[in-house]
C-alpha cells in the first residue's frame, strides 16, 4: 500500500531533500539513468536525481519517433540550460516496428513498453553498467492500472511484474506518493520553468495514444501537425489538457469539387481536477470554428473536425 501525500500535506523541500537522499542510499556509487520526456514528471525525477547523484544519472531522451513538434530538441536545450546534460537517443525506427500491423489500445502501450523498458533500456542498461532507473510514475498512474482502466505504460510491481527479473534494473519511482498537483510543487520548487511545472499532462505513449488504430509514420505526422494547431489555440483555455485524434475511419468530403475520402481529426478539451473525472470545456463557438479552418488548412487530407462532448465517465480522456 502506498502512502499518499496530498499537496495540502506536501512540505516541497523537505520531500526533495528526503527523496534525493532514497536514491542515494540506493544507488550508492553506481551509475543510475533515466529517462527525460519533458513532462513535469520526468522532469522533477530529472532534477531530483541529479541532486542526488550529481554525473553518476546519466539523463537519456528517447527520440521515440512518437512526440510533438519540434520537442526533443526543445527539451535538451532547455535543460542544457539548468545545467543538466541530455543524451538523446534516436530509436524512430524500433518504435514504428514494434507498432506496425497493430489496431488494438492495450497492444500499442504493451509493444511501446516492451520497445522501451527491455529494448532501448536494456541495452542502454548495459552501455552504462546502470543498475537503477530511476523514473516518475505517480499515485494516479498506479491507481488506474491497479483498477484495470488504463494500463499505464510505467507500472510494474503493482502488477506482480519485477523489473528486475524483466528488464534487468531496479526501478525507483521518487513521486509515487503524489498526485499531479503534488509534483507540481516540487517541480517549482526544484526552480524548473513555469513552462514545466505548469505543463498540461501528456501520456507516456505520447502520440501513439491520439492515433486510433495502426500507428505509422504517415499519421503521425498528420497528427503531430493536429496536435501543434490545437495546442497553440487552445493555449490560453485555461483547461486541463487539450488533444486532437486521428480516427481510424475515413469519410466522404469534399475538395475542388471532387469528392474526396479523407481522414477526421476528433477534438478534446478537458476540464479537470485530477484526470479522475473530467467535463469537456464549453468553448466559444468562434474558437472551436476557427481550430476547424485552421486544422482543415493546416493538416493534409482532412476533411472532418469534431468536438467530443462526452465526459469521463464513461469517456476516458484519451481516445485509445
Ligand atoms: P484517461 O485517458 O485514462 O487519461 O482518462 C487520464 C490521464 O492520464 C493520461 N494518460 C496516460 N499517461 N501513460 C501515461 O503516462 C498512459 O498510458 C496514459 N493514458 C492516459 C491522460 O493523458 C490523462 O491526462
Amino acid at each position: 500500500m502506498i502512502q499518499e501525500i496530498t499537496a495540502a500535506n506536501l512540505d516541497p523541500k523537505k520531500f526533495i531533500d528526503e527523496q534525493a537522499g532514497i536514491i542515494r542510499e540506493a544507488v550508492g556509487r553506481n551509475t543510475a539513468i533515466n529517462a527525460l520526456s519533458g513532462g513535469v514528471d520526468s522532469s522533477a525525477v530529472t532534477m531530483i536525481g541529479h541532486k542526488a547523484l550529481g554525473d553518476g544519472l546519466k539523463t537519456i531522451f528517447v527520440e521515440n519517433g512518437l512526440m510533438r513538434e519540434g520537442e526533443p530538441e526543445r527539451i535538451v536545450a532547455l535543460f542544457r540550460d539548468l545545467g543538466v546534460h541530455v543524451r538523446l537517443v534516436d530509436a524512430r525506427d524500433e518504435f514504428l516496428k514494434a507498432l506496425k500491423g497493430i489496431k488494438d489500445p492495450e497492444e500499442k502501450r504493451e509493444a511501446i513498453t516492451q520497445t522501451f523498458y527491455k529494448k532501448v533500456f536494456g541495452r542502454l542498461v548495459r552501455e552504462t553498467g546502470a543498475k537503477h532507473l530511476l523514473q516518475g510514475t505517480i499515485l494516479t498512474d498506479v491507481d488506474e492500472t491497479v483498477a484495470g482502466i488504463k494500463r499505464q505504460h510505467n507500472v510494474f510491481e503493482q502488477l506482480g511484474i519485477n523489473p528486475e527479473e524483466a528488464f534487468g534494473y531496479k526501478i525507483l519511482e521518487p513521486l509515487v506518493q503524489l498526485r499531479k498537483d503534488g509534483v507540481r510543487k516540487v517541480a517549482e520548487a526544484l526552480g524548473l520553468p513555469a513552462s514545466v511545472y505548469q505543463r498540461m499532462p501528456f501520456p507516456g505513449p505520447a502520440l501513439a495514444a491520439r492515433i486510433i488504430g495502426e500507428v505509422t509514420a504517415e499519421k503521425l505526422a498528420l497528427v503531430r501537425k493536429a496536435t501543434a494547431i490545437t495546442e497553440e489555440l487552445l493555449a490560453s483555455s485555461g483547461a486541463f489538457q487539450y488533444m486532437a485524434i486521428l480516427h481510424e475511419d475515413r469519410v466522404t468530403g469534399m475538395r475542388e469539387g471532387k469528392r474526396d475520402f479523407g481522414f477526421q481529426i476528433e477534438v478534446r478539451c478537458w476540464e479537470s481536477m485530477d484526470a479522475r473525472r473530467a467535463i469537456p470545456k464549453r468553448l466559444d463557438w468562434e474558437v472551436l470554428e476557427n481550430l476547424s479552418l485552421k486544422i482543415l488548412d493546416g493538416v493534409p487530407g482532412v476533411v472532418s473536425v469534431t468536438y467530443n462532448i462526452a465526459p469521463k465517465p464513461p469517456s476516458t480522456m484519451e481516445a485509445v
